[in-house]
């Protein structure tokens, strides 16, 4: 080696414009963390999902309305069990009333009432379900929406529980 080039030199070889390039190994390093993140990140949606669907439920009664403020064919917006969960109350009968959570099963798109047909359709995706008992009927969606458990007692209707 000359003697014109210090010693410093040789033990750090990389000129100074190389060294703003990404290595290889730099590179892979960061993109085992990056998937790592999203892999953990997933896996922590998905067990808190899991969780919140096989936790024993608590559910308080709520009061939904009173009996005489739903005709027979209508439907009422209510939430259940908590203020950000919308749920459809419909009284198919004089006597008898169903209500269902409006979040569609396939992707959470608000399903809608349809009174003639006597379903609830989900304009998202086409995903139709049955009035009855909140089977899927066609499109996307393959689990029934969840149904919540009604009482009524002293002229009111009451949401009781949820069926996931
Ligand atoms: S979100 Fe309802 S069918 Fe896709």
């Amino acid at each position: 080696m000359p003697d014109s080039i210090p010693r410093w030199r040789e033990d750090f070889p990389v000129n100074w414009e190389d060294d703003h390039y990404v290595t290889r190994r730099s590179f892979t390093t960061f993109l085992t963390f990056i998937s790592s993140a999203l892999f953990l990140g997933t896996g922590l949606v998905a067990l808190r999902e899991w969780w919140q669907r096989w936790r024993p439920a608590q559910f308080t009664a709520l009061r939904i309305a009173a009996v005489s403020d739903v005709t027979i064919g209508q439907a009422k917006l209510f939430f259940y069990p908590t203020k950000t969960d919308p749920c459809l109350l419909v009284r198919v009968a004089a006597n008898r009333f169903v209500a269902y959570s409006q979040k569609c099963t396939h992707l959470l798109c608000p399903v809608l009432y349809q009174k003639e047909k006597k379903q609830f359709h989900c304009p998202c995706h086409e995903g139709y379900f049955a009035l009855e008992d909140g089977r899927p009927l066609a499109g996307p969606p393959k689990r029934p929406l969840p149904r919540i458990e009604l009482q009524v007692k002293d002229g009111s209707v009451w949401a009781t529980g949820m069926q996931v």
